[in-house]
């Protein structure tokens, strides 16, 4: 049974008739092909809608380095990120463009191990080989491939007819130019392409990229619904790649060149990406558009920045690594500076009302502020789908890192407040004591206010606008105020 997928409304059609016949088979009581995975997949409706999530280049960091041009998120935070996404329901995809394990000056493969280990936590549905992997020996790419678990995908990359070997380790670089996944009945055919090119002598070779992508796509385009490559290096190359080969849905690009803010549509293809150093996890919502192609309805660019919680599980192989290498003194400098990262992780929580027991100006002046109401932005969206927007549409994600990974409901949101800019815990106020660092600086904004969210921000004149007044509160200038005393409510928690 084939099905013809010109169109996304065309294939619904098809699995509607198909569906049909299939009630009429089962009534009959002959079920000699349910298993035949094509009439499998189609008792499943496609859904009018799919997620695919998409990143780059993370070059082998299971965590932030936070460094200038360093990864911001690394594996930790990308797996909270799309444990986020996940937890809406909504059938998704999640791809790696290339470069997994690989950056441009490393490395030794001393990491591999441990990222292939992170990596089988969250799990990618497609991987492609990209062009700084390509660089590296045979020996060692082949070596991932034969872990088993990675779903690579690689139509272009094949073992060097003259001057191989003709060892084992060539033959496990014949990764299938092709992976195939299917959620929500849709199916997705999912295309690797380098985009680089390997040393000499290294044992493999690069055919022609756009033969590869026509082959390809001519095996897979009846088939599948959606047909997604993933492609190594810069998007003008893959713009040219997308007006030579008919029949590619989406390029998912690596993360060389200007970040591409916006999706960029060549022919009938969407190009994304999402940017250098796995600094971001991409979102595009496709959804089918009325005359029946696909359409993207919206991509978000979620930036992982310190307010993304860090996946323990993936910490903790960190810190076993580090440990492994007798470095106690690293170790602990890496966890006082994660720390110190999620500035207000430390702190003793209080909501934005009970500071404002106190501080009646400005927690008037907040509740009507865009932060005060933060919450609202988010209430066109199913409820569930809500999660990712949290990280900085609410208070303290840091408290839901729990309900994000493990099997607790997240606590219920609550919008951006006081202690999301200030970092000060309530004792100053029973103290009457002036509290130390309370003055927000320009990084506190831009972990939310990142240049992809908030591209207009200029600290100056975002600080003016949410300006509260600066009355303090009585008995702050030598009157003589019983001190007051603050309950400690639910949604505090003690400090570590
Ligand atoms: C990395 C932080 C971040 C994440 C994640 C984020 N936002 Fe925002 N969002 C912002 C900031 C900052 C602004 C204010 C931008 C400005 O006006 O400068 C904003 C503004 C908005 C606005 C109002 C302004 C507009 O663009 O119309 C909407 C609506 C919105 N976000 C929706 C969402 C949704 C939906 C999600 C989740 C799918 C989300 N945001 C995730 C930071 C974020
Ligand atoms: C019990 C009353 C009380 C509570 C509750 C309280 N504060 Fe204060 N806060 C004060 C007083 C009093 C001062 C001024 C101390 C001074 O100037 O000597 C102050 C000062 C501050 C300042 C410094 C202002 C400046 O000029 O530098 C900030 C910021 C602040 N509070 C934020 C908060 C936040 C955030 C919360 C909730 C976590 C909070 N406060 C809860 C009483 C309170
Ligand atoms: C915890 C995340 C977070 C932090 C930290 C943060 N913001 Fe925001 N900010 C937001 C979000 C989200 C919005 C959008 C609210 C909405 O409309 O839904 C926003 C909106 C704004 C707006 C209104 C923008 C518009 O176009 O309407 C201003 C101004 C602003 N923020 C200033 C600041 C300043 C200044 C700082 C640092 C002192 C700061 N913000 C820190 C998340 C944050
Ligand atoms: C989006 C970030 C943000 C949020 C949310 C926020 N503040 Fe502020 N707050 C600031 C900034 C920035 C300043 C410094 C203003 C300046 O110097 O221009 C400030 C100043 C203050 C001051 C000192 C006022 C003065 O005289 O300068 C107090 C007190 C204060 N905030 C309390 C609160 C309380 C209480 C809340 C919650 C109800 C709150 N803030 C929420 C950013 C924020």
């Amino acid at each position: 049974m084939t099905m013809h997928c010109v169109s996304f409304q065309r294939c619904v059609a098809v699995v509607t008739v198909v569906m049909a016949t299939l009630v009429v088979v089962v009534s009959l009581g002959s079920a000699g092909g349910a298993d035949d995975v094509a009439s499998a997949a189609a008792r499943e409706r496609p859904s009018a809608e799919i997620v695919l999530l998409f990143t780059s280049d993370t070059g082998g960091a299971l965590s932030g380095c936070g460094c200038a041009g360093g990864p911001a998120g690394g594996l930790t935070r990308l797996s909270a990120a799309v444990a986020a996404w996940r937890r809406g329901g909504r059938p998704s995809v999640l791809v790696h463009a290339g470069n997994l394990l690989a950056r441009q000056n490393e490395n030794d493969g001393s990491t591999d191990r441990d990222v292939l280990r992170a990596v089988r936590l969250f799990g990618f549905d497609a991987v492609n080989l990209g062009p700084y992997e390509l660089r590296r020996p045979a020996s060692r790419v082949a070596a991932w491939n034969s872990a088993g678990d990675l779903p690579a995908a690689s139509a272009d990359v094949r073992p060097a007819r003259t001057g191989g070997t003709g060892s084992a380790d060539e033959a496990a670089l014949f990764w299938p130019a092709v992976v195939t996944v299917q959620r929500g009945g849709v199916r997705v055919a999912i295309v690797g392409l380098s985009g680089g090119r390997p040393p000499d002598g290294g044992g493999y070779t690069i055919g022609n990229m756009a033969e590869a992508a026509r082959a390809a796509v001519a095996r897979v385009r009846e088939s599948a619904h959606l047909v997604v490559v993933l492609y190594g290096s810069d998007w003008h190359q893959a713009s040219e790649l997308a007006a030579n080969v008919p029949g590619l849905d989406v390029i998912v690009c690596g993360g060389s060149g200007k970040l591409l803010l916006e999706p960029k549509r060549v022919e009938r293809t969407l190009i994304v990406q999402a940017g250098p150093n796995g600094d971001r996890l991409g979102v595009l919502i496709l959804r089918r558009a009325d005359d029946g192609s696909l359409w993207a309805a919206e991509q978000r660019l979620l930036t992982l920045t310190d307010r993304v919680p860090d996946d323990p599980r993936i910490t903790e192989i960190v810190f076993e690594r580090e440990g492994a290498s007798g470095s106690e003194g690293q170790m602990r400098g890496r966890q006082g500076k994660r720390e110190g990262e999620h500035r207000t992780d430390s702190l003793l929580r209080a909501s934005s009302s009970q500071c404002g027991a106190c501080h009646e100006g400005q927690f008037k002046n907040w509740s009507e502020s865009p932060h005060g109401r933060s919450l609202e932005s988010l209430a066109a969206l199913e409820p569930a789908n809500r999660e990712p927007c949290y990280f900085c549409h609410a208070a303290d994600p840091a408290d839901r890192l729990k309900g994000l990974i493990g099997e607790l409901q997240p606590p219920q949101p609550t919008p951006v407040g006081c202690q999301d800019c200030h970092a000060v815990d309530i004792s100053h106020g029973q103290r009457r004591k002036k509290p130390p660092a309370a003055r927000p600086t320009k990084e506190v904004c831009l972990s939310c206010h990142t240049y992809v969210d908030s591209p207009g921000f200029d600290f100056a004149a975002y600080r003016r606008r949410i300006a509260h007044p600066s009355a303090m509160p009585a008995g702050t200038k030598g009157e003589a105020t019983p001190p007051v005393t603050v309950p400690v409510g639910p949604g505090t928690r003690p400090s570590r």
